[in-house]
Parts: structure tokens; C-alpha cells; sequence
């Protein structure tokens, strides 16, 4: 087969990864990809966005198979544009993909199909926005309704906190059209997991439970990242606990949306958080996590390709469809700055003796190759992945290896995956 990724983050250069470990897998191309993506197949210089010549790029080449990594093209609708072309790609419809589309349109689901999230408002103006938060205490989260690349749930914590919320959304226009309607809702306590399923629409596979860490310093200090790492499968996800996500969150959803008209294909990624043992939804996604996608994609025994290819002919095929058992950490390495403004075009040194290790892979992302060298070209550069027997020796692993690699500003946390490791007394 010829598969096609789109997307050049870790998550693609992931996906890319494991995709060529099947043996279906004659040919893979990465759209645009990037340095990690290329060493296991070609990149093609057509961005995301342009979805007429991702279109004839794949009708010309005879692509069998096209997989969405970003949320950005499935919200825009690339999903229907292929399907008029009767071309299999796997990924949601747009109406579907309105799950992470719009927060508004979720929360709307959420509530008519009784899926736990945290009450809220809806407010379409600045003056909504005044009345509903006015007394109103502290804690509490406002969210712009439309994609904001992770950036649109601000957490109010005082007056302070309204004052430049309110600033950022309607006097500096930070979110632009994603701000024509804001939520404010409950603050949620309790400890985040991302659970995410691979669905037709009807049936389902869940993947490891995973546990992201969205600050950028330890001890879940300082701003908001797209991720620093994430480990697999986080105990926090028990048995019990899983059960209570299909038959409260995944379950509803998938019978809401088919009901709807829009049955949902693709990956539900279900963004939670646990407390006293029950699930709270924060968000949903509709694609693969990243950094999550570095550990769950690692921990799934089976082929690939089976699995997402036949969710993308309309008929998930979970027969042999295995985790191993395994545990995974990953751990991002930064650029200096980030996620504030950095320098791109740093060395990177090092790379070449972990591509070589059989432990630990790095999956790049901020990344490019010149022809002899390795540079940093985004804010998260890479991820090293290790995959253990135990999540102490993965995390320890993980830890141990990235040592080889440097580059000037480069930054990480140190104590990804501590709140398991705390529960088993190894922090
Ligand atoms: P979102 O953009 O909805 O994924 O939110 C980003 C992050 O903000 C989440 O991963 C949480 O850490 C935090 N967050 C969002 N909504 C809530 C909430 N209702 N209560 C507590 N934290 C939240
Ligand atoms: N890890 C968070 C996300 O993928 O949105």
C-alpha cells in the first residue's frame, strides 16, 4: 500500500514511524512532513491547507490510503473533500470534527446526551461576557468557542485575570473569529487523562490511557505548552475508571453524533479529568494527542495500517488488534523561550547516537536537516520516546538517553510521568 500523512509535528513523524513497521506499507509520503518524517518516507512540500493539490497529489500517485494528523484540515473539511473523490482517508467529516471545532457545539452535545463536563455559559458579546462573570468566584475557565492551537481556555483566577482575558479576546482581537462566542464554565478539579479511541462511528479500540504535561516547568509550573511529554498507560486510568469513560463520555458521544446525522470516524480523543474515581470531560479532539500520540502509537502491538485503513473504508477491524503491555515515556525537548517567542537554526548535536540506540527513538518535530546537520526549526523540537517493561525504567530510560543530545537554549521538564511515579513512591 501507499499511505500518505498529513502533517509534520511529532505526532506525524510517529505515526510515519510505525506505519513503516507494516509489512502492507510498500511506499509512505509525509505532506510536509518533516526531518524525522523523512527517514522513513518522502516528503512532499504541499502544505495542509491545500487541500486541491493534496488531492491530486494522491489521485497521481495512487495513494491507497491518506491519514490526518492535525486538527486544522479535518475542521476545514478535508475528510468531505476526499470522500468526494472517493479517496479512503482516515480522519473525521467536518460536521463531525466540530467536536473539537467548537466548543460550544460540544458542550451542546455533552449536555443533551447527559456526558459529565462542567456547567457553563455561553456569551456572544463583551457585554455577556461582563454580566455572566461579574461576582461570579474565582476559579473559573473561559474559552474561546473555535480553534486557538491549543491557547483558548483561560484560567481566571482573580480579578486580574478577567481584566486581561477580557483584554486579550475583544481589545487586542488575540483569538480573531475563534472568539465570536466564549464559554465560561466551571473550574474542574482533580488530575487530567487523555483517553482516545479509534472508531468507525459504532465500534471502537481504546488506546493506553496517557497523561500529558501541559506546563512548561516542573511541578506543573509556568505557561501552557502544547505538551512537554506524556507517559503510558498512567495508572490514573484504571480499569475502573475506563469502564466509566465508554459508558458516560464515549459511548453517548458516538450515539449522539450518529444520531445527529454525523456519525463520528476517527480518532475520539477525550480530554478528562478524574476526580474521586469519575470522569470529567475538559475537551474533546478528533484527531491524535501529541505529545500522547509518542507514547500510545509506540504501545500498540498490532499493525497499524489495518486498523486505520479500515476505519477509512467505514468498518473498524479490530480483530488483532493488541496493546503490548508495555509502559512508554516521552519526553519533549524544547527550544529556549518556548512557548514564548525563540531562536530557530540551533545545532543539534547527538541525534545520529540515539537514532542508532535500540532503546529510545527520538520522534522529531520542530526540526529540519540541511544536508549535514540537524536544526531546530520550532518551538518542541523533539520527543524521546522509551518504551520499558516498567514506567519507572521507560521514564529513568528516557532520561538517560536525551543526555546525548544538545543544542543551545534547549530546555525539558524533568519529572514527566511524576504522578504515577509518586503513587508507586519511585519520586
Ligand atoms: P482546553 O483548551 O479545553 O483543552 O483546555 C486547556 C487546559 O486548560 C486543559 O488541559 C486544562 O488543564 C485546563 N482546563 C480547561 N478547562 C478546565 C476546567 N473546566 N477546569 C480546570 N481546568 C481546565
Ligand atoms: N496533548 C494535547 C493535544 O494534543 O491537544
Amino acid at each position: 500500500m501507499k499511505i500518505l500523512v498529513i502533517g509534520g509535528g511529532g505526532r506525524e513523524n510517529t505515526l510515519i514511524w510505525k506505519l513503516a513497521q507494516s509489512d502492507k506499507v510498500e511506499k509512505l509520503f509525509c505532506a510536509p512532513g518533516n526531518a524525522g518524517t523523512a527517514c522513513y518516507g518522502e516528503n512532499v512540500d504541499i502544505p495542509e491547507s491545500d487541500f486541491d493539490r493534496l488531492i491530486e497529489f494522491v489521485q497521481e500517485k495512487g495513494i491507497d490510503l491518506t491519514v490526518v494528523g492535525p486538527e486544522k484540515p479535518l475542521v476545514d473539511g478535508i475528510v468531505d473533500r476526499f470522500n468526494s473523490h472517493h479517496l479512503p482517508i482516515f480522519g473525521p467529516t467536518q460536521n463531525a470534527a466540530m467536536l473539537e471545532g467548537s466548543k460550544v457545539f460540544a458542550k451542546k452535545l455533552m449536555s443533551e446526551y447527559d456526558v459529565p463536563t462542567a456547567p457553563y455559559d455561553v456569551c456572544e458579546t463583551r457585554a455577556e461576557l461582563e454580566e455572566i462573570t461579574h461576582g461570579k468566584s474565582f476559579p473559573y475557565v473561559i474559552k474561546v468557542d473555535g480553534l486557538a492551537a491549543g491557547k483558548g481556555a483561560l484560567v481566571i483566577q482573580d480579578e486580574g485575570d478577567l481584566k486581561s482575558a477580557i483584554k486579550d479576546i475583544y481589545d487586542e482581537n488575540k483569538f480573531g473569529d475563534a472568539a465570536g462566542c466564549v464559554i465560561v464554565e466551571d473550574f474542574l478539579e482533580g488530575e487530567e487523562l487523555s483517553v482516545l479511541a479509534v472508531t468507525d462511528g459504532t465500534d471502537y479500540v481504546l488506546l493506553s490511557p496517557a497523561q500529558d504535561h501541559k506546563r512548561a516547568f516542573d511541578k506543573d509550573q509556568g505557561p501552557n505548552t502544547g505538551g512537554m511529554g506524556a507517559y503510558a498507560p498512567a495508572p490514573l486510568g484504571s480499569p475502573d475508571v475506563l469502564e466509566k469513560v465508554e459508558e458516560r463520555v464515549i459511548r453517548p458521544v458516538l450515539k449522539g453524533m450518529k444520531e445527529r446525522g454525523t456519525p463520528f470516524s476517527g480518532v475520539l480523543y477525550c480530554g478528562l479529568m478524574i476526580h474521586n474515581g469519575d470522569p470529567w470531560v475538559v475537551e474533546f479532539n478528533v484527531r491524535f494527542g501529541d505529545p500522547e500520540s509518542q507514547v500510545v502509537i509506540p504501545l500498540i502491538q498490532s499493525d497499524l495500517v489495518d486498523l486505520l485503513d479500515s476505519v477509512a473504508r467505514g468498518r473498524l477491524n479490530a480483530e488483532g488488534f493488541t496493546l503490548s503491555g508495555r509502559y512508554a515515556a516521552c519526553v519533549i525537548l524544547a527550544s529556549g523561550g518556548y512557548p514564548g517567542p525563540y531562536e530557530k537554526g540551533k545545532v543539534i548535536t547527538g541525534l545520529e547516537q540515539l537514532f542508532q540506540s535500540r532503546k529510545a527513538v527520538p520522534f522529531l518535530a520542530g526540526c529540519r536537516f540541511d544536508g549535514s546537520r540537524y536544526l531546530t526549526d520550532g518551538g518542541r523540537v523533539m520527543g524521546v520516546t522509551v518504551v520499558s517493561k516498567s514506567l519507572n525504567d521507560a521514564v529513568l530510560s528516557a532520561y538517560n538517553y536525551l543526555k546525548v543530545i544538545e543544542f543551545e537554549g534547549m530546555h525539558y521538564r524533568t519529572d514527566i510521568g511524576f504522578r504515577a511515579l509518586r503513587r508507586q513512591k519511585h519520586f
